[in-house]
């Protein structure tokens, strides 16, 4: 785990300008690992993010023996060894802070000849893990958890695994993607239906790989057996990454900033659509595709904001992003009301309760609920506000020094570096008032 950005240092005011590129997507970035170790063939990756939770994927493929050349300015290439080409790891697989590594891994190496144990920092080991082993199960997976359910994973191999029909209990990329890698070993049709629509980079990046997977309105199907032909993956740049910019660039006044080749896939763009219905000034420019990914150039300029009802549909498109969002909503004129967004409980912190307690110390009308925030904007002062060590949370407050009346600084920050290296030099120099204070 990298320890060089412990706290920020903000002073308040200024604007954003430029054109930037944030860093790969997250997401794409851990699925092209995985994916590629068990394809046939090369698999050379552009765009990925060097960021530690990538990286502990990365490793621990290697730790399976897959060989992996790079990171070399987010290029990748990994040597696959097919469906049945790993070997058992000499130790645990450490996965630091990753919840997408140990989630969608599971799910993979549930169907291996070899045992394998999964273990992460403290947030990891406190997150829920029976949503992907009690469906691996039916599966024919034998995973030990915790008594609570939380990791370490014990993932007892030589298991034969059949295809299910499982209608998920929550909106989760994360399970949908462990029963689809579980099912590529299975035998016969392994159907997922989610409750609402979640991220499909799985499902696109198995299209990209040559396997065939089928979508039918909310369920995604595909058959066991198959074989994964190595390919060339360009990642986007992660718009989870982009929404602490889109925030910023719309509650700053005097702001223009174009952000560039962000990926933009429907089942992501939850904080577009908010911040649009919110009254930003959000274009997107030159859309494209990206191997299967939609990809624009995004241009945000300052606008008024007010608040809004956020619609139930765009909860699991922007989950990642309401960190920054109850800072727009912080910022807005009015109420905006948050419901059905429990799971922000269950992230890399407790989101809800982390940002309700900073916002309110920095003087926000900000009320914490069982799944979501009623916050009402005006004024933001100044203060320390804990990031709980949850890099969205760390960010998040930095988005909130723009507007606020005196300095903030933003505690244990050092997990930024999982999701965006480089964030401290990336926001100054378009910007934010930002230092890292060591
Ligand atoms: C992810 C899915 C989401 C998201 C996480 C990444 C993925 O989690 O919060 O950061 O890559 O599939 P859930 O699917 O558990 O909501």
């Amino acid at each position: 785990m990298s320890t060089t950005v412990k706290r920020f240092l903000l002073e308040p005011g200024g604007c954003l300008r430029g054109r930037i590129r944030v860093p790969g997507d997250k997401s794409i970035s851990h699925r092209s690992i995985m994916l590629g170790s068990i394809a046939e063939g090369c698999t050379e990756v552009s765009g990925f993010l060097e960021g530690e939770d990538a990286l502990a994927t990365l490793r621990a493929f290697r730790d399976m023996g897959v060989v992996i050349d790079g990171p070399e300015r987010g290029r990748v290439t990994v040597h696959g060894v097919g469906l049945h080409g790993l070997k058992a790891p000499l130790d645990v697989l450490n996965l630091g802070n990753s919840g997408t590594s140990m989630r969608l891994m599971s799910g993979l190496l549930a169907a291996q000849s070899f045992d394998v144990t999964m273990c992460g920092d403290s947030s990891l080991s406190k997150r829920p893990m029976r949503r992907v082993t009690e469906p691996l199960a039916q599966m024919g997976a034998l995973i030990d958890t915790s008594a609570d359910g939380t990791p370490p994973l014990k993932i007892h191999g030589g298991r034969a695994l059949v295809g299910i029909e499982y209608t998920m209990p929550v909106a989760s990329a994360q399970l949908k993607s462990a029963l689809l890698l579980a099912g590529l070993y299975a035998a016969g049709t392994t159907s997922i239906t989610e409750p609402a629509l979640t991220r499909d980079h799985t499902e696109r990046m198995l299209r990209g790989f040559g396997y065939a997977v089928t979508t039918d309105g909310s369920t995604a199907s595909l058959k066991g057996g198959g074989t994964l032909k190595g390919c060339a993956i360009d990642v986007p740049a992660d718009i989870s990454s982009a929404a602490f910019f889109l925030v910023a660039a719309s509650i700053a006044e005097g702001s223009d900033l174009l952000l560039e080749h962000v990926g933009v896939n429907p089942s992501r763009t939850g904080v577009i659509d908010i911040l649009r219905m919110m009254g930003a000034d959000i274009v997107l420019l030159n859309e494209r595709d990206v191997g299967g990914e939609p990809v624009a150039d995004i241009r945000v300029r300052s606008a008024p904001l007010k608040g809004v009802e956020i619609p139930g549909e765009a909860v699991p498109r922007a989950i990642d992003e309401f960190p920054v969002l109850f800072v727009a909503a912080a910022c807005a004129e009015g109420q905006t009301v948050l419901t059905g967004a429990a799971e922000l409980r269950v992230k890399e912190s407790d989101r809800i309760q982390a940002m309700a307690d900073g916002l309110i110390a920095l003087g926000v009308d900000a009320q914490p609920t069982e799944d979501g925030m009623v916050i009402r904007g005006g004024a933001l002062g100044g203060g320390t506000v804990e990031s709980h060590d949850d890099h969205r949370i760390a960010m998040a407050f930095a988005v909130a020094a723009l507007r606020a009346d005196s300095a903030i600084t933003v505690r244990d920050c050092a997990n930024v570096n999982t999701s965006f290296p480089g964030f401290v030099a990336l926001a100054r120099e378009c910007g934010l008032r930002i230092s890292d204070g060591g």
